[in-house]
């Protein structure tokens, strides 16, 4: 008699495999969840650790014209349930990237999507005019997302996330340079971030990311000063979830084009909050930096979650929430 159980793995029979792509635009990914911009670097820095491969996509860390060594030190401060950085878009440059960068990131099985920045219109321009004429005819990058978090030097330091008329140009002006699929970045750090939203959809983004760190503070009280060199910084982690679902939630019921939420993954339980607050993809950062297995492990969930709950496309998440 043996009554140990079956140590074979249960064969699933094909047509029960949920599907799990995601179309962003013209862009097929082939699962929904990818790894944050900032959190991963290129890339190659992680591939020991995480196995992106099986992911849906790789959103760089922020690419700009000139080379940034980014703000002094210190610029990253734990707190409860989070991480402040104020990393100040350190990044090699957008010669050296794709001197160095692509090549590699062209060799990667998953989608590339390039993390832009700038400190001008023209900034974001000239990043995107220079990937495109060096692309040629080779891939290796599959769309850009536009960080508009960042300082405006004609606005005296504003952020271009917060002025609904100059996201629309700046998106439309970026639209016409590039075929491949561009998505906003959205920055809660808003009275209304559906206005922002709209401005972007206005200006043909095909796609929103949703959302970017939320401005925060720690003080250290012994050394009498603020625990990042620059003041404040961007709150990331577990502690931002609830506001990235919020603003997920919002914006998805806005506009007519994907939403991709990210803020505080830890786990596929928050993955699928995004994804039945209304969001198409998801992103992971912060929780990398504890547990590279985290992607992975969020992707299997939503997997099985799917199948308990007879659920055969990813996309119709976002219509199933009572
Ligand atoms: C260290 C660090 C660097 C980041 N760098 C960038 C960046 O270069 N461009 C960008 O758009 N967002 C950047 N972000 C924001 C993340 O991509 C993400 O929007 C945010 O951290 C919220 O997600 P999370 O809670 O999963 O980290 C950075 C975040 C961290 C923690």
């Amino acid at each position: 008699m043996n009554s140990h159980p079956t140590l074979e793995p249960q064969k699933m029979d094909q047509s029960d495999k949920p599907d799990l792509s995601v179309k962003i635009g013209a862009l097929t990914l082939r699962n929904p969840v990818g790894v944050a911009s900032g959190t991963f670097g290129y890339g190659e820095e992680y591939d020991e650790l995480v196995h992106i491969d099986g992911l849906g996509a790789l959103y760089t860390k922020a690419v700009t014209l000139e080379p940034r060594q980014g703000n002094p030190p210190p610029r990253l401060v734990e707190t409860p349930m989070g991480l402040i950085n104020s990393i100040g878009l350190a990044n090699p440059g957008v010669e050296r990237f794709v001197e160095e960068k692509l090549p590699s990131l062209a060799r990667r099985r998953c989608a590339v999507i390039v993390n832009v920045a700038g400190s001008t219109e023209d900034d974001y321009a000239a990043v995107i005019d220079y990937i495109e004429a060096h692309l040629g005819a080779g891939r290796g990058v599959d769309g850009y997302e536009i960080n508009v978090s960042c300082p405006n030097v004609h606005r005296g330091g504003m952020s271009f996330g917060i002025d609904p008329a100059l996201i629309e140009r700046l998106t439309r002006s970026l639209r016409a340079r590039t075929m491949r699929p561009l998505i906003v970045k959205l920055s809660p750090n808003v009275t209304d971030i559906t206005e922002i939203a709209r401005a972007a959809e206005a200006g043909g983004a095909d796609a929103l990311s949703c959302i970017n760190t939320v401005v925060g503070m720690v003080i250290d009280t012994e050394r009498i000063r603020p625990a990042i060199a620059r003041g404040t910084g961007g709150l990331s982690g577990p502690a931002i979830r609830p506001i990235g679902v919020a603003a997920t939630y919002k914006v998805s019921r806005s506009v007519s084009i994907p939403v991709i939420g990210l803020g505080g993954i830890t786990s596929a339980d928050d993955a699928l909050q995004y994804l039945l607050a209304g969001a198409q993809a998801v992103q992971i950062g912060t929780a990398l930096f504890s547990d590279p297995g985290v992607p992975l492990r969020v992707l299997e969930g939503i997997e099985a979650w799917m199948q308990r709950h007879k659920v055969k496309k990813v996309s119709e998440i976002m219509h199933m929430m009572k």
